[in-house]
Order: C-alpha cells, then sequence, then structure tokens
C-alpha cells in the first residue's frame, strides 16, 4: 500500500486502511436533503474515492433504531417499536441504495450482533472499574409505572418559557436540561404530573478524561479538524466536562448486562456509536457468509478496522452530533482501552429549504423517496446541487430555481454538452471510432498538459474534506474541454484540415475519459453512462493522471444524452407542494392551545411588564439560538438573553421597542446573567414576532 499525506498542515501519516462511518440515521422518520447534504454524499464521496486509489475502505451505515422517540411513535401509532423501526429500517435503506450512497454495509442497531457487542462494551468499563454507580431521584409516572427518561417528559423550560421543552433539552433555546430542572413537569403517557422516585445509574465521569480530551483535541487536531467542529470542542471541554449517565429506565433498547437491572436499558447515545463497530462485525459475518476465498482474511480480522493504529477512522455526522462524536464516543473507545480514535470527524453544518429551517414535525423538507419519485433518474443532480452547495463551513439554503439552474446552466450545459458534442462529432467524422492524433499545435499541447494535472488536484480537496471545491475543479475540467473545442472549432476545420481534427477529438475524447474517472465519486450514474459509452473499463482514479486512457482506434458506443432540461413546471410543482404544506402549517395555527386556567388581577397585578428599546445585541458564542441583549427598560440597563436568534439577525434589531417582563427571577444562561424576558408572539411555525410596544411610548411605561 503506497504511503500518502494528509492536509498540508498536518505530520505525514502512513494509513493502510480506512473505516468510514457515517452518522446511523433513527430508524422513526423518512431521509431528507439535509440529512444527504451533511453526512451521507460527502461521506460517499470520500469513500468512493479512497476505493478508487486502491484503498482498502470500510464504509458503514445502519439504522439508529433505540432511543425515546422511536417508543413514543410506537406508542401514538398503536404498534410496536419494532413495527416502527422495520418500516422505517427498510424505507431508508433502500432509497440510500437508490440514490448510490456506496455503504459496505447497512446494519441495524436491534440486531442481535449489536446487542452482544454493546452489551460487552458496558461490561468491559463496568469490570474496569470505569463507571460510577449513582443514586438519585427521578420523575415517576404512577399511571403508567414507569420511569420518564428523557423525552418522556414535558414542561416549560426555565430559561425561555417555552411550555414544550423536553426532559433532557429545550428545542427552542437549546438548551441541555434535566427533567427536574422543567417548570409544571407533564408525563407524555399520562398527561399527569409525575413523582419523584429513587433510582440508580451509571455514570461515565467525562470531568475523569478532560485533560486527555483537551490534549488530544486541543492540541492534537487544532490544525487538521474543521474549525466549526474544534471550536464546539473547544467550548465543551472549557466549560468542564460531566459526568454523563449512560444507562436509562426504559423498556426499549439494549438491556443493562446486570443483575436486579430488568427494566434498565443503555443510554441510546452509548449503544449509537457502538453500532459502528457491531456494523463492521455484521459486514464480516454477510462476508464469510457469502465465502469468497479471497476476502476470507480480511472478514475473520474485521477487527483491525476499529483496532489496528494503522487504520485511519473518520466519522461523517452532522454539526448536533459533534460532541458525541468527539468528546464522548472518544472517551468511552479510550476507557475501553484497545480501540484506536478518530483521525477526523469533519462535521457539515445545516441544509435549510427555501429560507427556512427543515423540519420534520411542520413537514418542511424535500424528503429523499419523493424526490427519487418526482425525478426518477436524476439522482446525480440531486448528487451535484448539494455538493456544489454543501453546508461545509455555514449554515446553506437549498432552493428549487438554484436546484434547476445548476441542472441546466451547469450540469447539462457546461459538462453534458461538452462529453455531447465531442461524442456526436466523433460519430459525424469517424463513425465513432477513436480517431489517430497527428502533430499537435500549441493549443493542443497546453491543454494535453492540463488534462492530468486534475486528478491531483481534486484529490488534494477530497482528502482534506473540501468537496466544494474539489466538484468546482471537476467542473473546471469539462469548461476547459468546452473551451478547446469552441477554440478549435473542428466543424469548421473538417473542410480545410482534416488532420488536425483528429487530433482536436482525440484530445477532446481523452478529456471525456478523464471526466468519466473523476466524476465516479460525485455522479457515479453520469460516470458509468460516459465509460459505457466510451468502452472503457473501471479505472483508478491514478489512471486519469495519465491522458491517453482511451486508445485511437477505439469503437465508440452511440451518443447519449447525460443530462436533460429541468422544465419550469417540475420545479413549479416542487415549489406548489411547499406553498401547500406553509398553508397547511398556517392552518394549523388555527388549532389554538386551549386558554390557561383563570387567574386573579392580583396574581396578574404580580407581573411587570414594561416597554423597552433594544441597545446592543450580539450572539452567545457558541449557540444556535441565543442572543445577549442590552436592553433600556426604563428602570435601568440590563441584560436579556434571549432565544431568538434564528429569526434576528443582532445588527437589526438595535433599536427595536420590546416588551420586557422585568420582574421575573434573574438565571444564568451560558454564564450571563440574565434579567427579564423579552415577550414574543408565535406562530405555529416556529417563527417569533416582537410584542412591541407603539412608537410614542416611552421606555419604561408600564403595560398593564
Ligand atoms: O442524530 C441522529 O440522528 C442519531 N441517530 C445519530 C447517531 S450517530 C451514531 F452514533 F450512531
Ligand atoms: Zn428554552
Amino acid at each position: 500500500m503506497e504511503n500518502f499525506t494528509e492536509g498540508r498542515n498536518h505530520p505525514p501519516k502512513t494509513f493502510k486502511r480506512y473505516t468510514i462511518t457515517s452518522a446511523l440515521p433513527y430508524a422513526n422518520g423518512p431521509l431528507h436533503i439535509g440529512h444527504l447534504a451533511g453526512v451521507y454524499i460527502p461521506a460517499d464521496i470520500y469513500a468512493r474515492y479512497l476505493r478508487m486509489k486502491g484503498r482498502d475502505v470500510i464504509f458503514i451505515g445502519g439504522s439508529d433504531e433505540h432511543g425515546v422517540p422511536i417508543t413514543i411513535k410506537a406508542r401514538q401509532q398503536g404498534v410496536t417499536p419494532q413495527e416502527i423501526v422495520d418500516k422505517y429500517h427498510e424505507m431508508i435503506k433502500s432509497s440510500f441504495a437508490l440514490l448510490g450512497i456506496s455503504f459496505d454495509i447497512y446494519s441495524r442497531t436491534s440486531l442481535p450482533v449489536h446487542h452482544q457487542i454493546a452489551s460487552d462494551f458496558f461490561l468491559t468499563l463496568y469490570n474496569k472499574g470505569e463507571f460510577i454507580e449513582k443514586t438519585s431521584q427521578q420523575y415517576f409516572d404512577e399511571a403508567a409505572q414507569q420511569f420518564l427518561a428523557d423525552r418522556y417528559i414535558t414542561g416549560t423550560c426555565p430559561y425561555c418559557s417555552y411550555d414544550q421543552a423536553y426532559g433532557d433539552q429545550c428545542e427552542k433555546c437549546g438548551t441541555s436540561l434535566n427533567a427536574t430542572d422543567l417548570i409544571n413537569p407533564k408525563s407524555v403517557l399520562s398527561g399527569q404530573k409525575p413523582v419523584l422516585k429513587e433510582t440508580n445509574h451509571w455514570f461515565l465521569p467525562l470531568d475523569k478524561y478532560q485533560p486527555w480530551l483537551s490534549e488530544w483535541i486541543l492540541k492534537g487536531h487544532k490544525d487538521d479538524w474543521k474549525p466549526n467542529v474544534y471550536g464546539q470542542c473547544k467550548s465543551w471541554i472549557e466549560q468542564g466536562l460531566q459526568p454523563r449517565a449512560v444507562t436509562r429506565d426504559l423498556d426499549w433498547g439494549v438491556k443493562v448486562p446486570l443483575p436486579d437491572t430488568e427494566r434498565k436499558v443503555l443510554y441510546v447515545w452509548f449503544d449509537a456509536p457502538i453500532g459502528y463497530i457491531s456494523a463492521t462485525k455484521d459486514w464480516a459475518e454477510q462476508g464469510l457468509e457469502r465465502g469468497n476465498p479471497a476476502d476470507k482474511e480480511k472478514y475473520l480480522n474485521w477487527e483491525r478496522y476499529w483496532k489496528d493504529p494503522e487504520t485511519k477512522l473518520v466519522h461523517f455526522i452532522g454539526k448536533d452530533n459533534i460532541v458525541f462524536h468527539c468528546i464522548i464516543f472518544p472517551a468511552m473507545l479510550k476507557a475501553e482501552g484497545s480501540y484506536i480514535l478518530p483521525e477526523n470527524v469533519p462535521a457539515f453544518e445545516f441544509m435549510n429549504l427555501e429560507n427556512d429551517k427543515i423540519s420534520t414535525s411542520r413537514n418542511w423538507a424535500v424528503w429523499l423517496h419523493e424526490y427519487l419519485k418526482d425525478f426518477s433518474g436524476k439522482q446525480d443532480v440531486l448528487r451535484y446541487v448539494l455538493t456544489a452547495n454543501a453546508p461545509e463551513t455555514k449554515d446553506n439554503d437549498f432552493t428549487w430555481k438554484d436546484f434547476q439552474t445548476r441542472n441546466n446552466s451547469e450540469l447539462l450545459a457546461i459538462f453534458g454538452n461538452f462529453v455531447n458534442r465531442t461524442m456526436v462529432l466523433v460519430q459525424k467524422f469517424y463513425g465513432g471510432k477513436v480517431p489517430s492524433p497527428g502533430s499537435f499545435s500549441d493549443l493542443d499541447t497546453k491543454t494535453w498538459g492540463q488534462i492530468k494535472d486534475f486528478a491531483d488536484l481534486i484529490g488534494e480537496s477530497l482528502e482534506q474534506y473540501r468537496f466544494r471545491e474539489a466538484l468546482n475543479n471537476l467542473m473546471d475540467l469539462a469548461r476547459m474541454g468546452n473551451k478547446y473545442l469552441t477554440e478549435s472549432e473542428p466543424w469548421k476545420l473538417i473542410k480545410t484540415d482534416e488532420e488536425r481534427v483528429k487530433t482536436i477529438m482525440y484530445v477532446s475524447l481523452q478529456i471525456c475519459a478523464n471526466l468519466a474517472v473523476l466524476s465516479e465519486p460525485f455522479l457515479p450514474f453520469t460516470a458509468e453512462k460516459i465509460r459505457k459509452m466510451l468502452g472503457l473499463p473501471q479505472y483508478y482514479w491514478d489512471d486519469a493522471r495519465r491522458n491517453d486512457l482511451l486508445p485511437a482506434g477505439q469503437v465508440l458506443g452511440e451518443p447519449a444524452l447525460l443530462f436533460e432540461k429541468i422544465e419550469d413546471a417540475a420545479i413549479q410543482h416542487e415549489v406548489e407542494k411547499l406553498l401547500a404544506t406553509k398553508e397547511t402549517n398556517k392552518t394549523n395555527t388555527l388549532t389554538l392551545k386551549p386558554q390557561k386556567g383563570m387567574i386573579s388581577l392580583n396574581d396578574f397585578s404580580a407581573v411587570d411588564i414594561r416597554c423597552g428599546t433594544i441597545l446592543e445585541a450580539e450572539k452567545v458564542p457558541k449557540t444556535q439560538k441565543l442572543l445577549k441583549l442590552k436592553i433600556d427598560t426604563g428602570l435601568d440597563v440590563r441584560t436579556v438573553v434571549s432565544g431568538i436568534a434564528e429569526y434576528f439577525n443582532p445588527e437589526e434589531i438595535i433599536g427595536r421597542r420590546v416588551s420586557i417582563l422585568a420582574n421575573l427571577e434573574p438565571v444564568t444562561i451560558r454564564g450571563i446573567e440574565s434579567k427579564g424576558m423579552i415577550l414574543m408572539a408565535e406562530n405555529s411555525d416556529g417563527k417569533l414576532f416582537f410584542v412591541s410596544p407603539d412608537d410614542g411610548t416611552l421606555s419604561g411605561a408600564d403595560i398593564k
């Protein structure tokens, strides 16, 4: 195996094999473009590229089939959790296959092999004394006779007053919560107020790993991890790590393998990443069953993909999974002691849709299974658009208009057009046979010299997880081909200089052949079409460093179009679907929340609401949703932390008039003391609006 050097700023390191994982999606709903853009398409491009480099790669996927959202969905639908995960596992798996995501295994965490491995992993840590066992008071639903883990409990967030916050997190302001922090806690099972009851759990003392994590990430990966990933890790580590419970009182999941723990399972975020390891074993077992003797050794030694330091482990995930993959899972692996650690975790940011956050509950998404029906045969168009527009360093927006433009003006007009022009001319001039080149002009020599640089150029971008740049380089090769054809004008020269045209068409065909090789990771369906048209074998990546992949005399297939124009009507159809969703969501606004219980005038007069003005606004670092505001309340100038950052830019709201609940007890959020709360109105699509006093009111005026 050849050596290769990773990253410009990183010391050279040689790897014998690659373990590439992609976040295991929860099997409780279909996939949407956000999942694809942020995780699966980049992971697939990377895996395909490395395979073409001749490297030993295993690319792992699978369904995450535990966790409370799955059991809640099952309960709502009156079916078992197993029925839910069976349905969605199949759906997700087949959508991935249709999109050409080239997993070596798509496994699932409900398999016995996973339960065994996760359970053994827990026991190893337990036997090594790596856990702390703690007894604490947790909410219990007496009617359902069940402890209420995570999302089984809802209540009002103590930070932003959102009344649908979960026991583990408030989705409004993004704060991580303990169930006991919630105001007016309510059981999702019975709707009743729960009682506190003693229970014991096992905790991984992350604080113990803090010095090591600091050294490993903050010192060791400063230069080669993406700034967004490094920044989140730094913030977690600097805030101080706390012990994390790795067990839950639930019936669905991997059973805790200890005595007297009948209704306890491993926390889903403890078992899910172990799913990558069990998926590898699943892959090996299936491989051995198929019985190809050439691969037997590889399968028998499957643990090398996890334990040999010459293996490079890379996790592809979305930004919401960073802490689990960069801090908690590595601490688990370190505690176990025999595993390698990830070399890189190239997490992407989020993809929005038509200027709004993708949301499953609001059906604001482009669902993969629907896309595959509406745009049958156009998998590469979606792969292209989501890569060209990938949320690599910041959140990005998918719009149907951009999708159409990128297909019509880039894929079709640049890439498809070049290959098609070349094929049609070769068909016309030489009956579809590759001509022998004559002597080279300066332009031919220059072009010929440039073709072979693209393999290294694109490869270097991919090795550094710069997928947009890599795709753009690929398109530059097609652009170069178009420019070459346009400048050489073979359609005119054919009347005056037949020999020269042979050279031009020969060079153009070599560009087509290089495009077939180098587009494979990005556009695998298109690459295959070109290969078939040209009669090319499945080349390795480095073959494209040569520019004579297609021998003179080879008979080509019939020219076929690589891309079709996407008409306005098709786009209109998609836009209308989204408009209908918007309408439905608006109509849902009319499903008003019931009026709360009566209060007396006295109760109300205890509430002190004032007119105020925003003087300063800034984002709270390392949070998505929080703004730190300085408010003139008339009484004073004070700081309020507000969960509105997703809807308002700080610079836009300076000077805004607001209503402020002034006599709310101060709370500390992310180390900032917040004194009071800004009143906001909320539509059912989650959009927030200021409750602004009219101009003319003075700061400090009472609202009563
Ligand atoms: O966020 C999610 O969708 C999780 N199911 C990802 C799990 S990744 C891994 F740990 F399995
Ligand atoms: Zn909140």
